[in-house]
């Protein structure tokens, strides 16, 4: 069984305009020290999935259908109470903008021992002893003294450290990371991403990888989800979905990652027209529009996710995949 299980999640967002189904029957499973990287352009639903997981869906957003399951567990029928014992003991989390999560009138260090305490009965002088442990875990130098420091003190990259720190000091069994690297300049980005690979090997935690950029799944992520406007579109191990992509969307994804021998004059192929508004889409395949291959009958019939014939392991949502043979 897998660590992490979403079984055909349905999330809504009653508006005036109507009910938004962010998340349209997403499906997919985490394995115990696996990292899965679930990726889309934005608005596709990957942060609405993420707070479908964790409990954390502001009213009067909720789940409408499909299955949540955490170690056995049914997430979506614990009580809150239960939940919030979840959250930060054994699913951690981290999100886009540290600075939005950190407190900016507390020290890192007690921000860390907070968080502990929460869930850990131990003394006030063992949690900073742990929280500067940690901090020196996960790469920040003389961790004694950071840990005084208050957030504006540091740098993005290193806050993203400390919420990392924060995110891992309960040793849950599985780490969600939103776009933890978007707001990091290129170079911190690949130590981030670097550190998240060592400390998955380090503490055999599994990860939820969630990206826009296909860049940062080929760097560290085992396995791959392609979303797309609510829906999974395709799931494959990364090296196969980097060689033989089949959902046409998937291939417009990797022709948009920057290359380095790509001359600078030209401009960035990108996949023409954007992700449709949840309360316009059709019945058919929700690409069909903005699909090269799409013929009449992905205009009023939505493929179903089904395995790839001859590779089981990998599945799609398409009526017309490229390079199944
Ligand atoms: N609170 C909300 N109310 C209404 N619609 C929402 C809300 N949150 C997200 N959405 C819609 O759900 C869709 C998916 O959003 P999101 O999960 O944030 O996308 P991503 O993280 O992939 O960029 C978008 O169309 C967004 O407008
Ligand atoms: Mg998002």
């Amino acid at each position: 069984m897998a660590l992490l299980e979403v079984q055909d999640l349905v999330t809504e967002f009653p508006t005036r305009a109507g009910v938004v189904r962010a998340v349209n029957g997403v499906t997919f499973s985490v394995d115990e020290g696996e990292i899965l990287a679930v990726v889309g352009e934005s608005g596709s639903g990957k942060s609405v999935t993420a707070l479908s997981i964790m409990g954390l869906l502001q009213d009067p957003g909720h789940i409408a259908h499909g299955s949540i399951t955490f170690d056995g567990r049914e997430l979506s029928a614990l009580s809150d109470r239960e939940m919030e014992e979840v959250r930060g003991n054994q699913i951690g989390m981290i999100f886009q903008e540290p600075m939005t999560s950190l407190n900016p009138v507390y020290r890192v260090g007690d921000q860390i021992v907070e968080a502990i305490l929460t869930h850990e009965k131990i003394g006030k002088k063992e949690a900073w002893e742990r929280a500067v442990e940690m901090l020196r875990v996960v790469g920040i130098p003389s961790p004694e003294e950071r840990a005084h420091d208050f957030p504006h003190q540091m740098s993005g990259g290193m806050r993203q450290r400390v919420m990392i720190a924060m995110a891992l000091v309960c040793r849950p069994k599985l780490l969600i990371a939103d776009e933890p690297t978007t707001a990091l300049d290129v170079t911190i980005q690949a130590q981030i991403l670097d550190l998240i690979y060592r400390l998955r090997d380090a503490y055999h935690m599994a990860v939820l990888l969630i990206t826009h950029d296909l860049g940062v799944v080929s760097e560290v992520a085992d396995r791959a989800v392609v979303m797309y406007c609510g829906r999974t579109v395709e799931e494959a191990p990364v090296a196969e979905l980097f060689m033989h992509p089949h959902h046409p969307y998937t291939t417009g994804l990797l022709q948009s990652i920057p290359r380095l021998e790509d001359d600078s004059s030209e401009r960035l192929y990108a996949i023409e027209g954007t992700v449709p508004d949840p309360l316009e889409v059709g019945e058919g395949c929700p690409f069909a529009n903005r699909c090269a291959y799409a013929a009449d009958r992905c205009r009023s019939e939505l493929p179903a996710l089904s395995p790839v014939p001859g590779e089981g392991h990998r599945s799609i949502r398409c009526f017309y995949p490229l390079e199944v043979h």
